[in-house]
């Protein structure tokens, strides 16, 4: 293990323009890692990108959505030719839960969503694999998932039924590139404090003071940045015999 953690690896995080991506992507570079910040918004991208450029920190923006395989396919190949490899990725990006219970799904939005929380993770991930394999180094890959990938959320069957696929998906890489080091995890995040929760608390009337000790043994909402914490542990080399798991970042709420 070295420090700083990330020195001289070369990290993707998808989702990286706002919350837990953008707080992700700023932690790997205060860790001295290269980052590829990838997500279909621009203007925020560019933005988070901009940031760590100008605090001494090395990025670069690639626009993509991950439910598109060329799209994802381009965003790797971006890495490459911009840093030279590829050695860490963090597949964050998803789209908002759904809303209706199981007996009302809009069909039409379970599609959009799994295309994106689960397909487009896939999609990630197949590419990252390919591209580590290749280079024949090893590597680290942390898919994000949620309570919402162990517990039952009503009106969120789209959702739940998402985050559980990251989950096991995650083990079936993770049996399959063991012996080429590569490194597969998930983290479980609980209640973060992102625009992603504040738009759920807004849509059902919620308050954190209300809500918050209902989902966390701490009484308060976690950080983007107490998230960012854990997947900088599993992409360094501080994790080094840690694989094929999840690590749940939830302030003890799956604990009960
Ligand atoms: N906020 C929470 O409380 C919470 C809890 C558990 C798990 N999570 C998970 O953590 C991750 C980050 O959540 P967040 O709250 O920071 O979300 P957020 O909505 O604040 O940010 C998500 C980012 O992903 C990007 N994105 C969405 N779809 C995309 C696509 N198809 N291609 C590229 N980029 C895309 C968005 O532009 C945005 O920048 C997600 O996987 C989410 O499901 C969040």
């Amino acid at each position: 293990m070295t420090f700083p953690l990330l020195e001289g690896k070369v990290a993707i995080v998808t989702g990286a323009a706002m919350g837990m991506g953008e707080a992700t992507a700023k932690l790997f570079a205060e860790a001295k890692a290269k980052v590829v910040i990838a997500d279909f918004n621009e203007e925020k991208g560019r933005a988070v990108t901009d940031a760590i450029n100008s605090s001494g920190g090395e990025a670069a923006f690639v626009k993509v959505d991950i439910s598109k395989s060329e799209e994802v396919q381009k965003m790797i190949k971006f890495a490459v030719d911009t840093f030279g490899k590829l050695d860490v990725a963090v597949n964050n990006a998803a789209l908002t839960p759904d809303d209706k219970p199981a007996a009302e799904f809009d069909e039409a939005y379970w599609n959009r969503l799994i295309s994106v929380d689960l397909t487009g993770t896939a999609l990630c991930m197949k590419y990252e694999l390919q591209q580590m394999q290749k280079q024949g180094h090893g590597g680290s890959i942390i898919n994000i998932s949620s309570v919402s990938g162990f517990r039952p959320q009503p009106n969120n069957i789209a959702y739940v039924a998402a985050k559980h696929g990251v989950v096991g998906m995650t083990k079936v890489a993770a049996m399959e590139n063991g012996p080429l080091n590569i490194r597969v995890n998930s983290v479980a995040p609980g209640a973060i404090d992102t625009p992603m929760l504040r738009g759920a608390l807004e849509q059902f009337g919620l308050t954190e003071e209300a809500y918050a000790p209902q989902l966390s043994l701490l009484n308060r909402f976690g950080q983007p940045r107490e998230i960012a914490q854990a997947s900088l542990w599993l992409a360094s080399d501080a994790s080094s015999y840690v694989t094929g798991t999840t690590l749940h970042v939830d302030a003890g709420y799956t604990s009960r």
